[in-house]
């Protein structure tokens, strides 16, 4: 087939694709290949090899580019799964320590099961003592997530013992070590950020409370943690643990994918997240409530979203998957809630501004038309912020719960026969043309 040749796909009954290559009137028979659930997926692995043809799909809008048994969402209805449990019951009836154990092996773990795995991921975390020299490396006034890339990419240097990716015990202690570390390396950066000592995690603590801990506690101060605020940390925690193969899971699965170890893959993870349309989202929610400033202000933000002619667009809103309400901003918004009535912020300017643009944007023509509804980020920063996280640590925060996501992901291609991830393009570059010396151009 060549470019100037139409083709079209046509649904047989049977569990075929037909494509027919209009031109010649060849056919080609493509398999459907059915999920648990969700959409077929049609199988065109042969389509190069049989019709000269590659598929065009940039920013993977209707490609599927592994098979995966972790985490479900039917963005249409607003529901997500992990491995088969609903968001919101895991947001509200279990732990962080649980929810990775369920991500990394397939079920919910038995009491002995999961205080074991509490005992594996605690074992973990502390980091090798030569890390805090590694820090002084940076500036003080370091973005924490150019930190975080940096010293999490450095973790391969350091535990040689586990990036041996062909061995499954390797692999095991790289996963438990890598859940561990993120949270004491977050706190890490926000220490350093302030010029206080670093503070070392406590074992008998919580996976939540101990991050809480290493952030504000003082050699001069133990700091004692609001069950409200934990609770809180904890959800956001699950809430972001994972979302199937978005942007940074797919960084992470195309890193590891040529052989690179887990260290690696998980830094290349928290580079791809960073950016404003993905992670880095929560942290420009904040700063754009800040830039809108007052209620009176609304309409002009809005109207400028909706503008072809200008870059702004409204931070926490929108989702390549769901055309609804994000099932993890329902949790947020709740959370929310308590955290500014625990802490008697209920009347916070910040809160009363994000709610009322919610209101004004879900009402808004444009953003109905477009199914552009609030996200996970819309709220996770004004609580964030409400216990007392600076805004540049937010994205942070999400890397440390999007950790054993992308482990269990990076594990699950890694356990099953896998190939290098290696696309290929539409060229649209000069054809062959000879080399022309200096003196004659
Ligand atoms: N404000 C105004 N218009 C928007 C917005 C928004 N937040 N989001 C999408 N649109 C418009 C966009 O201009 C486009 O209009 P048109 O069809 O007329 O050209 C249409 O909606 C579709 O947008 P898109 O950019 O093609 O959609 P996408 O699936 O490629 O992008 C997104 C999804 C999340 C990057 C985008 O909605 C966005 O930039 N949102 C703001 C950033 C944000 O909140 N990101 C966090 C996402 S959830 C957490 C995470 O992934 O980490």
């Amino acid at each position: 087939m060549s470019t100037t040749k139409s083709a079209e796909l046509a649904t047989p009954a049977a569990e075929t694709f037909t494509l027919t290559e209009n031109s010649t009137g060849r056919t080609f028979e493509l398999p459907v290949i059915k999920g648990t659930t969700g959409p077929d997926v049609i199988d065109v692995r042969k389509l190069y090899a049989e019709t000269g043809c590659f598929t065009y799909d940039p920013g993977f809008t209707s490609t599927g580019s592994c098979e995966s048994r972790i985490t479900y969402i039917d963005g249409d209805a607003g529901i997500l799964l992990y491995r088969g449990y609903p968001i919101e019951e895991l947001a509200e009836q279990s732990d962080f320590m649980e929810v990775c154990y369920l991500l990394l092996y397939g079920n919910l773990p038995s009491v002995e099961e999961k205080e074991k795995f509490r005992r594996d991921i605690t074992y973990h975390t502390m980091v090798n003592e030569q890390i805090n020299y590694f820090f002084r490396g940076f500036r003080r006034d370091s973005h924490p997530m150019a930190v975080m890339c940096g010293v999490v990419g450095a973790l391969s240097a350091f535990y040689h013992d586990s990036t041996d990716i062909t061995d499954p015990h390797h692999r095991m202690v790289a996963s438990h070590r890598l859940i561990a570390k993120m949270a004491t390396i977050a706190a890490m950066t926000y220490k350093y950020s302030l010029g206080q000592p670093f503070i070392y995690p406590r074992n008998d603590l919580k996976f939540s409370e101990n991050l809480l801990h290493m952030m504000y506690a003082t050699p001069c101060e133990e700091y004692s943690v609001n069950p409200v605020l934990a609770r809180a940390m904890r959800r956001i925690l699950i809430l972001h643990a994972d979302h199937e193969q978005n942007a940074s899971t797919s960084t992470v699965r195309l890193a590891g994918s040529s052989g690179a170890n887990p260290f690696a893959c998980i830094a290349a993870g928290i580079a791809s997240l960073w950016g404003p349309a993905h992670g880095g989202a929560n942290e420009a929610v904040l700063n754009m409530l800040e830039e809108i400033g007052s209620k009176d202000h609304i309409p002009e933000y809005i109207k400028r979203a909706k503008d072809k002619d200008d870059p702004f667009r409204l931070m926490g809103f929108g989702h390549r998957v769901y055309k609804n309400y994000d099932p993890r901003a329902k949790v947020m918004q709740k959370t929310c809630h308590e955290v500014l009535d625990e802490l008697g912020m209920r009347d916070t300017p910040l809160l009363e501004l994000a709610m009322e643009l919610e209101r004004i944007a879900l009402e808004d023509e444009y953003f109905v038309e477009k199914k552009l509804y609030p996200n996970v980020d819309f709220y996770s920063g004004t609580i964030l912020k409400a216990i007392g996280i600076p805004v540049e640590m937010f994205t942070v925060i999400f890397a440390t719960g999007r950790t054993p996501g992308w482990i269990a992901h990076w594990n699950e291609m890694i356990s099953s026969p896998y190939r290098i991830g290696r696309p290929r393009q539409l060229y649209r570059g000069p054809s062959k043309r000879d080399y022309v010396p200096m003196d004659k151009r």
